[in-house]
């Protein structure tokens, strides 16, 4: 019968007969299912299994710090290596407003640092050119059940995909997948995660766009308009928890209309400063969606605590569009 104890028992047994004495590699985006397949590889083969987490300078207040600390705490210890790569993704986003461009370039550079971390981290285990250059690598991919049926029984769509992650390394090192979630539901690999010990901050986390804040910036994205989102968002995302509505709310985007002004008076001066539109919405799966109706005293406090407590945004502005015919993101 279907016990997590079980499904964590067989996979253990299984990655550690696929991986034998190979080395496994895996990118963590902070979410559950990449989370919970490292914690599965990580108890089967230990230090062999090391992560990867690329930090784009997209992400929101103190996230990083959290699932570096979080991941830490709940896998006893597993091996991450942080990148910081906020330059390296500023840089090549400055002057960029298009909506696709953006994700272009932040998916090319996020290959472009996972890989050459995991350059490194091949050549240091003797992978690449030392003692076990004929030993395997592994790159472990969070693939749920229904990643396998919507790719037509391939590999999986979660994550990154397997081909992009070898481009950059010798042609004679191949990569094998590791997915032990291949056979669960999202609801299952929660379940999973809980019982490996792994924080509720990241086995209940609410889903989160790999680009980032990147596309939740309508205008060119920049450090200071980044600054400015996530303090604003920070605001919404404590009101909302505070409010007990995490569960209800599928997710609640916070976005900024950089290239939007309005007159406003704040303190004692009239200012012409940016909107914020907040995007609560309830889901099931993310391919519709309804706006979300948030009890008028929160959306009344998170409105007051941002025009109040963030100078340069003197309009918050709620969103009231389903999906269709508007998308969760607004790029
Ligand atoms: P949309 O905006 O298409 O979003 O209604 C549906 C769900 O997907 C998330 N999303 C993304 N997740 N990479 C991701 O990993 C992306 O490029 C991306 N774009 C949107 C979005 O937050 C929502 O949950």
């Amino acid at each position: 019968s279907w016990t997590t104890g079980n499904v964590i028992e067989e996979q253990v047994s299984r990655i550690r007969a696929q991986v034998g004495e190979g080395a496994a590699i895996c990118a963590l985006s902070g979410g559950v299912d990449s989370a919970v397949a490292a914690a599965l590889v990580q108890r089967a083969i230990g230090d062999r299994l090391t992560c990867v987490y690329v930090n784009h300078g997209l992400m929101r207040q103190d996230e990083s710090e959290q699932i570096e600390k979080a991941f830490g705490e709940s896998t006893g210890g597993a091996k991450l290596i942080m990148v910081d790569a906020e330059e390296q993704f500023l840089t090549a986003l400055a002057g960029v407003t298009d909506p696709e461009q953006k994700r272009k370039i932040i998916g090319h550079e996020f290959i472009r640092s996972f890989e050459s971390a995991q350059e490194d981290i091949l050549r240091e285990r003797g992978v690449i050119e030392g003692d076990h250059a004929e030993a395997k690598a592994f790159l472990v991919q969070g693939t749920l059940y229904p990643d396998v049926v919507e790719s037509g029984g391939g590999e999986g769509a979660a994550n990154i995909k397997s081909h992009h992650n070898v481009g950059g390394l010798p042609e004679d090192l191949s990569f094998e997948l590791v997915e032990p979630l291949r056979a669960l539901f999202k609801d299952e690999v929660r379940a999973v995660g809980s019982e490996l010990g792994l924080p509720d901050e990241i086995v209940w986390r609410q889903p989160f766009p790999g680009p980032g804040l990147g596309i939740r910036i309508i205008g060119e994205v920049t450090k200071e308009r980044l600054d400015i989102l996530r303090h604003a968002d920070a605001i919404a995302r404590a009101e909302l928890t505070a409010a007990g509505l995490d569960r209800d709310i599928w997710q609640c985007p916070v976005v900024l209309l950089a290239e939007v002004r309005s007159v406003g008076v704040q303190g004692d001066g009239r200012t012409y400063g940016h909107p914020v539109v907040l995007r609560p919405v309830t889901s099931d799966d993310a391919m519709t969606a309804d706006w979300a109706k948030v009890p008028y005293d929160v959306l009344s406090r998170i409105s007051t605590r941002i025009t109040n407590e963030v100078r340069e945004i003197n309009r918050v502005t709620l969103d009231i569009t389903s999906k269709p015919p508007g998308t969760i993101e607004w790029e």
